[in-house]
């Protein structure tokens, strides 16, 4: 259900949960002192309790509400990609943000986001938890309309259109002795990190995860995707791929958009994950071959984890 940004901050004011657009995906937002609004988001997304959320300010003055210290290059990073898609983990002291949103962690995760509506009910509401608008494990919502297919028709959405980008922001996490490292790769790129900080090399798969989040199930569909094709042999079957490569014998191609366009691949991943599922597709090949650099990482991560289903 449509609602304009005086209702969705009404809503919020009361404890209540709403979607809300962004430049990256849709979140689904409480206040960030609610409690009650916190709860809801968990069991609205089916969310494991250990997975913490990401707090989204209005203005970049209230970080210093939220937390007691900010890290070296805080400003010069906020300065570059605040308002943008760029998540920071500041380690914390006192508990502001309620546990329960943080998940128990001595830190917390901060974004300002560019959306013009979001700002919007930023401005009106204060602070809003927000992690992405999907059942958790299932690809994120990139329109109104996908909200409304996991949470229903009557679910509460400010309707934002179609999001820019289409990738979740990327999560930056400072360690005293381990410097500035990449969490989760998303729409601002590792190069254009670097320009700015000097980024610590990227995690080994095996170890620890910086995002709790990285240990779940992510961003897949119901059908079953296989990634890699070493052992794709046509047979009928049905591709997610690129409109620039052949694929022999698929008996349908999903195409993400041309595979030097990372933007545009970026912007119709998900609906393109969903679309599998309201076309009925059981088992796809997905063409996973992508430079390692650039806007591609985050895409390459994405699909790779949405082929572990
Ligand atoms: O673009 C985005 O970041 C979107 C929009 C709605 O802002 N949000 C989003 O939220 O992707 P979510 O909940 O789907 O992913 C947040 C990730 C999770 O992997 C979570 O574990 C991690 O952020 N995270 C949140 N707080 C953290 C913390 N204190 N320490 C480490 N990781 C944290
Ligand atoms: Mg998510």
């Amino acid at each position: 259900m449509k609602i304009s940004i005086n209702e969705a901050s009404k809503k919020l004011l009361q404890g209540e949960v709403v979607a809300v657009p962004t430049e990256t995906v849709y979140g689904l937002a409480a206040r960030f002192e609610h409690l009650d609004g916190i709860y809801k988001i968990f069991q609205l997304k089916k969310r494991p309790q250990d997975n913490p959320l990401i707090v989204h300010v209005g203005n970049k003055g209230q970080v210093g509400e939220l937390v007691e210290s900010c890290p070296p290059g805080y400003e010069d990073l906020i300065a570059a990609f605040w308002p943008g898609p760029l998540t920071l983990i500041f380690p914390i002291a006192k508990a502001i943000v309620p546990d329960v949103a943080r998940a128990g962690l001595p830190s917390v995760a901060i974004r300002m986001p560019s959306h013009p509506q979001m700002l919007a009910l930023l401005a009106a509401s204060g602070p809003l938890v927000a992690p992405s608008a999907n059942l958790s494990g299932r690809p994120s919502a990139t329109c109104a309309a996908h909200v409304e297919e996991d949470f229903g028709h009557e679910f509460p959405v400010v309707d934002g259109g179609i999001c820019r980008m289409g990738l979740e922001s990327t999560i930056l996490h400072w360690e005293e002795n381990g410097g500035w490292r990449i969490a989760r790769h998303g729409a601002v790129s590792a190069e254009s990190l670097s320009q700015i900080i000097s980024l610590s090399p990227v995690m080994i798969e095996k170890e620890k995860p910086l995002c709790p989040g990285q240990k779940h199930r992510h961003y897949s569909p119901k059908c079953t995707l296989i990634a890699g094709f070493e052992e794709y042999a046509g047979d009928e079957a049905c591709v997610v791929g690129y409109s620039d490569r052949k694929y022999h014998g698929a008996s349908q191609i999903l195409a993400l958009g041309a595979s030097s366009r990372p933007d545009e691949i970026a912007s119709k991943l998900y609906a393109t994950l969903r679309l599998l599922d309201a076309r009925k597709v059981k088992c796809a090949w997905v063409d996973c071959r992508l430079p390692p650099f650039d806007a591609y990482q985050a895409i390459a991560d994405r699909l790779k984890r949405a082929c572990q289903n």
